[in-house]
């Protein structure tokens, strides 16, 4: 069998990141969520895996290289725009040559991995294998709708509430998918939906059968989803310290603080990971954080976060949560009087204050 994962898109809902870099590439627990899919397709055994490339094609390629670091021979497939999920799948028959596949969204996250879908997709007659996962928020994804154990329909944002079964970013299939990709029309959106492409193979009497997820699932294309992803990695971290922490300090409870951190005159109270020659002084650094490389934190109290590469955080005053920092951002006390807020922000960004 082999891999297809998603790496292009637009990543407009993560905008002002997604303007300067790839979405896939923000780290949940200071890796990032690309990578995660990579080790599980490895993790099931795949050794071939396709990934689509969109604009953010050289920030993807530069991160993966040519796969070897993880164990697999990678081979990218450019998609010319982000014309929807099915149209990456029809500009992949050639790399697949008519073999199964298992197809995963770059910027999804699965706890449970995808081993065991594919394992028994590979021996199955199946032509497709789906996961569902039951939802609160069904007109946000697309759903399957399923009559006495069998897959009868499947549809993109329902506007009634005719399914809360969503479709987790992990899909299997076989060759008939391309046929299904070639037969199906743009929704309103522009995009060749893969709902639509899988509604084609239901409704052509092809089989697809389907799995209810139990652990959790997360698509990490929201900040309130990518910082609950960054909570759920978090929480499953293996307490480790190669870095240095000095005598007033106390780290508690499931913290990672790497090799060329240091931790000076602070709390750390886990689940919390601190990246390589990140400097942690006189602060706070609460549950679920995630602390890139490179960064200096000083008199600050933060927690719920994700703070990435090089960043600067001095003296904030209030606390910090809830927050998602890109490279190389500063977020500073100002010294003179008057005591004005001053902001320098990209397109799309957002502050709130206290
Ligand atoms: P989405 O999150 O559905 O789409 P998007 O990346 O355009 O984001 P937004 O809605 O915020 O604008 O995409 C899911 C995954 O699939 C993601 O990793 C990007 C990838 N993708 C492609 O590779 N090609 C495409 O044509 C589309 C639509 C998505």
């Amino acid at each position: 069998m082999k891999g297809l994962i998603l790496s292009g898109g637009k990543g407009t809902r993560l905008r002002p990141l997604t303007y300067t870099s790839a979405k896939q590439l923000i780290p949940v627990a200071n890796k990032p969520v690309l990578f995660y899919c990579l080790e599980a397709m490895k993790e099931a055994g795949i050794e071939d895996v396709g990934i689509i490339v969109g604009d953010t094609k050289k920030d993807i390629m530069e991160a993966v290289g040519d796969g070897s670091r993880f164990g697999l021979k990678v081979t990218y497939i450019e998609q010319e725009a982000p014309l929807g999920l099915a149209h990456a799948v029809k500009i992949s028959e050639e790399f697949m040559g008519g073999d199964r596949f298992v197809m995963m969204l770059g910027d999804n996250l699965i706890m449970e991995g995808i081993k065991r879908f594919v394992e028994s997709f590979d021996r199955d007659t199946a032509n497709s294998h789906i996961l569902l996962a039951r939802v609160k928020n069904p007109r946000q994804f697309g759903v399957a709708i399923v009559k006495e154990g069998k897959v009868v329909d499947l549809v993109e944002k329902p506007k009634e509430p005719i399914s809360d079964l969503a479709l987790v970013g992990v899909y299997l299939f076989d060759s008939t998918i391309f046929e299904a990709v070639k037969h199906i029309k743009p929704s309103w959106r522009g995009e060749l939906e893969i709902t639509d492409a899988i509604a084609w193979l239901v409704k052509n009497g092809y089989t697809v059968s389907h799995h209810l997820v139990s652990g959790w699932w997360k698509d990490t294309g929201k900040l309130e989803d990518i910082l609950e992803a960054n909570r759920l990695v978090l929480d499953q971290l293996e307490e480790r310290v190669e870095g240095e922490v000095d005598e007033f300090s106390a780290v508690e409870f499931k913290v990672v603080i790497e090799k060329g951190a240091k931790v000076v005159r602070s709390r750390i109270r886990g689940p919390a990971i601190i990246g390589s020659g990140t400097l942690i002084e006189d602060s706070y650094i609460g549950p679920f954080t995630s602390i890139a490389s490179g960064c200096t934190i000083r008199g600050v109290e933060l927690e719920h976060s994700i703070i990435m590469d090089e960043c600067e955080i001095i003296n904030t005053g209030a606390r910090i949560s809830d927050s998602l920092l890109g490279k190389n951002v500063r977020v500073v006390k100002g010294e003179r009087v008057p005591r004005t807020i001053s902001i320098m922000a990209g397109d799309s960004s957002f502050i709130t204050l206290p």
